[in-house]
């Protein structure tokens, strides 16, 4: 077991917590990696709140439109397209929370200690799905400018919320008091459980070269990387960030995980984590190819062309085919390769603002997505 249920215990604070999970992680070699991905796989398949997405198969020809003359001339042999913005709750993140949720000690079962979590985003939104369903007491902390709806979503389901401009200060804080966090992207246990995406890529394309994703802390990265290396390491690994959130970029360059100055934003807020997760830019220091950077216009260039192929991916989900439009992805021709469409979670107002519809039209819309559960 990667992570005994008594570690969760002897954390004192967030970067302790963080320390001893790089530190045992380290130590492992690919036999036990390869046992945590299967257990996990497991526990996934099994899971009511999980479910195995498709794979859009050879569809170079559909998106002809989108090829310049350049790429049409040196085109990959087949592109697929998995469809993980079809998973349950909008992304995929909901197989690392249920990963997570495996492993927990009795007394969150028994809702004798609160989950506590730090995330506007995809994350709180699987977090609070999943602790609803299990009956357990959770608290999410958000950033002072996270949307209205995300606290009412969350709040709907049962748990806390909290607002605060230092998160990180009162996770600490949180923790001393006795709540057992949960860290939304750069723990084991998540990428264990991402690599079940992987695993089904594989499954339905078994001659894959090449697998790009989107990444933020580079918790989705690690866990396809982890997996995917383990079936094929010929296999090549690409991860996907925005120029304005280039946090696992600086780190390749620096050579440790690098954290983004304050007000780093990108329209693909998914992918501006905070920073690389630790642990995660290890894995992917040593599993990854290389990180490719889009810019905001190009990925709302993909957000739309995807969307004229009848495919609602949020900017995060997107910025893979970004960096595939623009002709960014290295050396393709003729390999075999899939991206992930990571992520749907888009209101109605953001998708329409991005299409430059009238104000007037924009003010009748609802304000979330109905894509959004
Ligand atoms: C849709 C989507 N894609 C990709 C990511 C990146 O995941 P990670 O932070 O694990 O790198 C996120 C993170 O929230 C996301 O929501």
């Amino acid at each position: 077991m990667l992570r005994s249920k008594k570690l969760y215990y002897n954390v004192g604070c967030l970067i302790g917590h963080c320390m001893s999970i790089v530190c045992r992680v380290s130590k492992m070699n690919d036999e036990s990696i390869k046992q945590e991905l299967e257990a996990a796989d497991r526990t996934i398949r099994q899971s009511p709140l999980c479910i195995r997405t498709p794979l859009l198969a050879d569809c170079w020809a559909m998106f002809q439109s989108c090829w310049s003359e350049k790429m049409k001339n040196s085109a990959p042999s087949k592109l697929s397209l998995k469809l993980e913005h079809l998973q349950s709750f909008g992304s995929f993140k909901i197989r690392g929370v249920v990963n997570q949720m495996q492993h927990l000690p009795d007394d969150a079962r028994s809702r004798k200690v609160k989950l506590v979590t730090m995330s506007a985003g995809n994350y709180g939104r699987a977090f609070a799905e999943a602790c609803h369903r299990n009956n357990l007491d959770g608290l999410v902390v958000l950033p002072e400018f996270a949307p209205e709806s995300r606290v009412q979503f969350i709040e709907s389901k049962g748990l806390a919320t909290e607002r605060s401009s230092n998160i990180i200060c009162r996770i600490k804080e949180h923790q001393n008091n006795g709540c057992l966090f949960l860290h939304s992207y750069d723990d084991p246990l998540l990428f264990y459980g991402y690599g079940s995406a992987s695993k089904e890529i594989f499954e339905d394309e078994p001659l894959v070269d090449v697998i790009v994703t989107g990444c933020g802390g580079g918790g989705f990265l690690s866990g396809v990387a982890l997996d995917a290396k383990l079936r094929n390491p010929g296999c090549e690994i690409y991860g996907v960030e925005p120029c304005n959130a280039n946090a696992m970029h600086r780190s390749f360059e620096l050579g440790e995980a690098f954290v983004l100055p304050p007000n780093s934003r990108s329209i693909a807020s998914g992918l501006s984590a905070p920073s690389a997760g630790e642990h995660a830019y290890r894995v992917c220091r040593e599993k990854v190819k290389e990180i490719i950077l889009v810019t905001e216009e190009e990925i709302k260039k993909a957000v739309h062309a995807l969307y004229d192929h009848g495919l609602l991916v949020e900017p995060a989900g997107s910025a893979v085919f970004a960096a595939l439009m623009c002709d960014k992805i290295p050396d393709i021709a003729n390999k075999n390769v899939v991206l992930v469409l990571s992520g749907r979670n888009m209101t109605a107002n953001e998708l329409f603002n991005m299409h430059n519809v009238p104000a007037e039209v924009i003010a009748e819309m609802p304000s979330e997505s109905p894509a959004k559960q």
